[in-house]
């Protein structure tokens, strides 16, 4: 059975975490390709909120599997905190939780050095979330990184130590004032590194290949966006990994003839955190609006969001790399209440109105090109079908699918797992 991508669309948070628990049920497992604690994925059922950073979003489903594929990058600390709270929760994920031999590790001193390269940046730093990510994929594609499989090795405790001894070097390099213990960060290290060692490692490439040919359905989550990718994101102020679709084969060895449906997730609007740019920047009550009703906070660093106008020139150009089947719009309930709705159709850039992303983005060079529409009073959070969905709301995601030559099949209505309509 072909392998289906759920991604976001936009710069992260889009609300992948809930979604890929609502689909969960159509699916027997489900598995993380890149990134890492940098993801902060929230799920709410039952009242409750639950943040997810490695873990896929699956794990609360007794029946799915939940893979961490190859290509994404695990912090044993984080990983064994996040365990504990699944553990609290009387989640058993030991049945279904597996992990790949082949994804790298985040180590004590990746995340110094995260941390000593951001403070040596001074005003353009990233905004990274400083969780070592950059510097993780920097000694994977360098050829020096350490993998989950490492660990099952008798030498690889020598192996480590060679690592930290260079990163710390590094660390001197940058001559910033970073302080840390790296015993006191070893010592947490080394034990979590036991509490990883009681899961269960495969050959994940191997295992998605064997459910595949049984026929097993599968659904591969995204972390991050489409506008944080390392190759056609807004770099430098991106991430260190492939976020689109592509980053799916690499990060969990599917062929790309065998990838099925690509569900893209985008907000009604759009948030940034970080560093970088971003052309539909509002500074007023509206954009302050936007923040508040959507509480948009990361959910792994507690960052304010910056928050904006849609943008359809950067949502096409993420259509477009990712070959999106299928459009989610989340968080339409945040929009309840506007007079008046913006989305961005064009960019005024050197003198000339373009339709499509160029290499530069910086606010000097671009300006949107705004198409208005009517907001809508109606609250929709307690709203069940679609066709319950105000008039002005439906002309809003008219305009987008005509525009996206895509169906927008699933509108989100608040947080809630149940806060969701199927078109
Ligand atoms: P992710 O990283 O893509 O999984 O998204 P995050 O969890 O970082 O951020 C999405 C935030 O929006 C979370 O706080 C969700 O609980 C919340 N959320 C998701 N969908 C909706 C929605 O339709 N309406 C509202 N109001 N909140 C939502
Ligand atoms: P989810 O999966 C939003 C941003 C950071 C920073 C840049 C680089 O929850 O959508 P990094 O830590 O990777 O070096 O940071 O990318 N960023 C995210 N923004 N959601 C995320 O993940 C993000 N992961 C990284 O804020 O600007
Ligand atoms: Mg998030």
């Amino acid at each position: 059975m072909a392998v289906d991508l759920l991604l976001g669309l936009q710069w992260g948070d889009e609300g992948k975490g809930k979604i890929v628990d609502v689909l969960t049920s159509n699916y027997n497992i489900i598995a993380r390709f890149q990134g890492g604690p940098n993801a902060g994925h929230t799920l709410v059922f039952n009242g409750m909120k639950h943040v997810l950073h490695t873990i896929p979003s699956g794990i609360f489903h007794e029946d799915a599997a939940n893979l961490v594929g190859n290509g994404v990058v695990i912090d044993p600390v984080i990983f064994k905190k996040e365990l504990d709270k699944l553990e609290d929760q009387n989640v058993d994920y030991r049945k279904s939780l597996i992990i790949s031999r082949k994804a790298h590790l985040i180590l004590p001193t990746h995340r110094l050095l995260d941390a000593a390269s951001e403070a040596s940046k001074g005003k353009a730093k990233i905004g990274s979330t400083l969780k070592g990510i950059g510097p993780t994929y920097m000694d994977k594609t360098g050829r020096n990184g350490i993998r989950v499989g490492d660990i099952e090795l008798e030498n690889w405790k020598e192996k480590y130590r060679a690592l930290a001894n260079k990163h710390e070097a590094m660390i001197d390099f940058y001559n910033v004032d970073i302080q840390y213990d790296l015993e006191e960060l070893e010592l947490e290290f080394f034990q979590a590194i036991e509490t990883l060692k009681s899961l269960k490692f495969i050959d994940s490439e191997e295992y998605i290949f064997q459910a595949q040919k049984e026929g097993k359905s599968i659904l591969a989550e995204g972390a991050q966006g489409s506008l944080l990718d390392i190759d056609f994101g807004t770099y430098p102020y991106v991430t260190s990994s492939n976020t689109t679709a592509a980053g799916a084969c690499t990060g969990l060895g599917v062929a790309p003839n065998k990838i099925g449906e690509v569900f893209g997730i985008f907000k009604a609007y759009t948030t940034r955190v970080g560093s970088g740019p971003f052309p539909t920047e509002l500074f007023d009550e509206d954009g302050e609006t936007m923040g508040r009703v959507g509480h948009e906070f990361g959910a792994t660093t507690g960052r304010s969001r910056r928050c904006g106008w849609l943008d359809l020139v950067a949502l096409k150009y993420a259509c477009q790399i990712n070959g999106v089947t299928q459009l989610m719009m989340m968080k339409a309930d945040v929009l309840s209440g506007f007079k008046s709705l913006k989305v961005c159709t064009a960019y005024k850039y050197k003198g000339k109105t373009i339709t499509h992303l160029p290499f530069n983005i910086e606010a000097e060079n671009i300006s949107p090109v705004y198409t208005d529409f009517k907001g809508w009073k109606e609250d929709l959070t307690e709203m069940e079908e679609a066709s319950q969905l105000p008039q002005e709301l439906n002309a809003y995601i008219a305009f987008l699918e005509k525009e996206l030559e895509t169906p927008i099949k699933l509108v989100s209505v608040g947080p809630d797992r149940k806060q969701t309509i199927f078109k």
